[in-house]
């Protein structure tokens, strides 16, 4: 009956409205938007619009009309533009350097020098956000739970603070109880997944009626400083990521990693639990991660798409890692079970002889994550027992350490860092070996089937 509107409406899932030049238009994300127009209004819940050809009408579902104005995106359109890459995936991959660049630019004081006493970081969070603080509650899911993972190591390890990561889908139907002195961090890239800002949502209900202290004792780490989790949290890190395209998270990945880095050392600083001279070295070894990341993937990328044509056809894979880097054995494992279609599984390295090495045998490839530092010889020795049931082992390791590491049938020689900081350096060959198998499979690497970039449905 009206064919030249259309009425749109938001509750709960997100909703955005793009004005072109004589054009108007509708998405649930504002990515979607970015290569028609950077003037953008998000929809709050309840609200709806009508967008005609002569523009567009915000109402409330009461039917009172409402004043809002659109606001400008700070994104180029040229972060959704492939520029010479034949995935976006494979493009973001690449940006990893430049974006690990961002966040120290973002959070790093550049005039810090070994022997200051103040924090080298600057978080731009009210300091009583974390006094006494006792105890910190993660939520998350999929990758950025794989992140917080991560964050409850460094946090834990760093800043001595004990620290609980759960899944947001399970955490609303069996959540801990909550203490005046818990800090809960809700983790998302998109800042819509509506798993996460339900959980979040109830911890907000949870916490009402006791003081304003303890109310805004929530934090939100996100790429998106406009979606629904930074209007939701009032307090919020931003991981400075650029628009991610591919479903597949990378370069969001690296930068939340980044976020927890600096939120953990930031704690351990206020707190006293680290030395001057740890904090100084770790300091070095961040400012040092671009640089590491570009060497690696200028010398290797070509290696590991060698390597990763041997097995377009394998059926099962095994991830292992231990401590910092068994989170990187989940996110390996599920960078090649969403764009390869490639069942695979992460496991911590020393539960395989509890039941999964049952799986081994020379058709399943073990990818063994081997980092000098505290688990080093343990990990050889559970690669070693995966050997010896004839599995093909993958080591991700750095090439100083090869003399030992021969147990390898192949190596993918990440850059010898800091155990600490080492994720950030040994997911990148797991990233860009999912990557090159999907791409060899002739698969839609960017838009994998089943999955959307914002999950917005619980
Ligand atoms: C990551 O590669 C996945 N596509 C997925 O697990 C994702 O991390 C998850 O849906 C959570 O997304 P979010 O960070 O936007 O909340």
């Amino acid at each position: 009956d009206f064919p030249e509107e259309i009425i749109v409406a938001r509750q709960q899932a997100p909703l955005v409205i793009g004005f072109g030049a004589g054009e108007f238009f509708c998405a649930s994300d504002t990515p979607a938007l970015v290569s028609h127009t950077r003037t953008v209004l998000s929809l709050e819940n309840g609200e709806l619009a009508r967008l005609t050809s002569m523009g567009v009408e915000v109402y409330s579902f009461a039917g009172e009309r409402l004043k809002k104005s659109p606001r400008i995106l700070g994104w180029s359109p040229v972060l959704v533009e492939k520029q010479g890459f034949k995935h976006f995936m494979h493009k973001e991959i690449y940006e990893q350097p430049a974006v690990v660049r961002a966040c120290l630019e973002a959070y790093l004081d550049s005039d810090w020098q070994p022997g200051n006493p103040n924090s080298p970081i600057n978080l731009n969070l009210p300091k009583e956000l974390c006094t006494d603080v006792e105890q910190i509650s993660i939520l998350a899911c999929g990758t950025s739970w794989h992140a917080s993972l991560i964050g409850k190591y460094l946090l834990e390890q760093l800043a001595n603070i004990p620290t609980a990561v759960q899944y947001a889908s399970e955490y609303r139907y069996a959540p801990a109880p909550l203490t005046p002195n818990t800090l809960t961090i809700g983790v998302t890239q998109s800042g819509e997944t509506a798993d996460t800002l339900a959980a979040l949502g109830m911890e907000q209900q949870r916490r009402a009626g006791f003081t304003d202290k303890f109310r805004s004792r929530m934090l939100g780490i996100t790429n998106r400083t406009e979606s629904s989790i930074a209007h939701m949290m009032p307090h919020v890190i931003n991981t400075h990521a650029g628009i991610e395209v591919g479903v597949a998270a990378t370069k969001t990945f690296v930068t939340q990693l980044m976020a927890f880095y600096f939120l953990a050392l930031d704690l351990a600083h206020q707190r006293q639990t680290i030395s001057t001279e740890r904090l100084a070295e770790i300091i070095a070894g961040l400012r040092q991660l671009p640089a590491e990341i570009e060497k690696f993937l200028e010398i290797q990328e070509q290696y590991v798409e060698e390597l990763s044509h041997q097995f377009t056809e394998t059926q099962d894979f095994i991830f292992l890692g231990r401590g910092i880097n068994f989170p990187i054995a989940l996110e390996g494992a599920l960078k090649l079970k969403e764009i390869s279609y490639i069942h695979a599984e992460g496991y911590p390295a020393g539960e395989m002889k509890h039941g999964p090495i049952a799986l081994l045998d020379a058709k399943v490839p073990v990818v063994a994550i081997a980092m000098p530092g505290s688990v080093y010889e343990k990990v050889l020795s559970n690669a070693q027992e995966a050997k010896a049931r004839d599995a093909r082992l993958i080591g991700v390791t750095p090439k100083q350490g090869v003399a030992e590491a021969d147990i390898f049938d192949h190596i993918l020689p990440v850059p010898l860092v800091d155990e600490l900081l080492s994720p950030i350096v040994t997911v990148i060959p797991l990233q860009l070996l999912a990557y090159h198998i999907a791409a060899r499979r002739g698969l839609d690497v960017d838009q994998p089937r089943n999955l959307a970039k914002s999950v917005t449905v619980e």
